[in-house]
């Protein structure tokens, strides 16, 4: 086993919820401000990462050493002995980049010294290196990936724990260009019915278990979880109101078999999900994971009678879809949704929301419990969501 940092995405409790469901709460060591650290053991690091949306990048920890060590002089003693184990023998020039996390206040480290023995250190080697922090500044993790720092050099990474300074290199990374592909790049797309990230439609899957093998959607518009579900290994199904959307569904699944040579099974159909029987779903499937209908798009926050009938019809379509697939799904299959709410201003620190009313009371009317919920939003966004995790009374 050995200790792992995994760097967070924007939404931190949201990531940090994936991490846990996936990686089990027995291997944390600790959470701090934007890593949560796990004893492990990885056998394939790019390949856990690609499965993971909600973590930017994953750091193989080579040390833990005093908070009050975190001076450059002493982190260089810390860092010399693995550049030099690193890259003995080592040829061709060198990428390189240093990243801090969970530190509050950045002037609580010196960038420009560790990146400057670094160089020092490489060249001592007979290395020549470049790094690629602008301004002697923390990198960002689209820098590093732009740059193929894991490719061709290191990135060092400190990591101010909560009671330690961790320092290890970072073992991969999300891979950016990946998922720009899956979301722009899919024959169907459509932005009225929303566009669910792909990362956020593979936290949501996680978030339904670790070792869930066969999903469903029943809104699935364009397929976004039935194409991650798909990738991610898992057997989908997926039905909508709109046969429009089948046809999108189906498309993009035969776009991925052939981009990503998908090979789990598949299958779509038309229905509206309050009307869902048992013969709509002869499968046997472990999950429902959907973002479900969010109401008619906005560009501008509806007056509050109208967010009062946008609530009102949304309670009663979340009543009767729940109660539907209740029925037809094994006791232990949870659901994973997201329910639309209002975002009323657009200050990044201090956000007011409005959401569906008494949804905790609508969804045991059905026979569930809300488990977890988190909210997944952005300051410009009007419509937001709350992914809620739900399991059966
Ligand atoms: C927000 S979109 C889902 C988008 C999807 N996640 C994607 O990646 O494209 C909501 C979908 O719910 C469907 N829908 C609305 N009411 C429905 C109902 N009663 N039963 C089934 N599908 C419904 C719409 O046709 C639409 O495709």
């Amino acid at each position: 086993m050995s200790l792992y940092a995994f760097e967070l995405g924007r939404k931190k409790d949201l990531c940090f919820a994936e991490l846990i469901t996936i990686l089990g709460k027995d291997k944390l060591v600790e959470r701090n401000l934007d890593t949560a650290i796990f004893d492990l053991k990885i056998p394939n690091y790019q390949g856990l990462q690609d499965k993971l949306g909600g973590t930017v990048k994953i750091v193989k920890l080579w040390n833990k050493i005093p908070l009050e060590d975190s001076r450059a002089d002493k982190l260089e003693q810390h860092i010399k002995p693995h550049l030099e184990e690193i890259f003995t023998d080592h040829k061709g020039k060198i990428n390189f980049a240093v990243s801090t996390l969970s530190f509050n206040n950045p002037k609580e480290i010196n960038i420009k010294q560790i990146l400057n023995f670094s160089k020092l250190i490489l060249k001592s080697l007979g290395l020549n290196s470049r790094f690629v922090n602008k301004n002697f500044e923390n990198t960002k993790p689209s820098t590093i990936y732009a740059a193929h720092v894991l490719e061709k050099g290191i990135d060092i990474n400190i990591i101010k724990g909560n009671e330690d300074i961790f320092i290890g290199e970072t073992v991969a990374i999300q891979n950016i260009d990946n998922y720009s592909k899956r979301d722009y790049d899919k024959p169907w797309r459509d932005a009225r019915v929303g566009m669910l990230p792909p990362k956020v439609a593979q936290i949501m899957i996680n978030l339904a278990g670790a070792n869930t093998k066969a999903i469903f959607d029943p809104f699935c518009g364009t397929g976004t979880t039935l194409l991650e579900g798909a990738l991610m290994g898992k057997d989908v199904v997926g039905s909508d109101i709109d046969q429009r959307m089948i046809d999108y569904s189906e498309g993009n699944m035969r776009w991925a078999e052939q981009e990503f040579q998908t090979k789990n099974v598949y299958r779509v159909f038309t229905k509206d999900a309050r009307f869902l029987t048992k013969e709509d779903l002869p499968e046997k499937v472990e999950a429902i994971v959907t973002e479900g209908y969010l109401g008619e798009p906005v560009s501008r926050l509806p007056a509050l009678e109208i967010r009062q009938k946008v609530f009102r019809e949304l309670a009663n379509l979340h009543l009767n879809w729940l109660t539907a697939i209740h029925r037809i799904t094994p006791k232990n299959c949870k659901v994973v949704m997201c329910v639309a709410g209002f975002r009323k201003n657009n200050d990044k620190y201090h956000p007011e929301y409005e959401f569906l009313p008494r949804f905790n009371e609508l969804v045991e009317e059905t026979g569930y419990r809300v488990v977890t919920s988190y909210i997944y939003d952005r300051p410009d966004q009007i419509v937001v969501r709350e992914i809620k995790v739900l399991e059966k009374l």
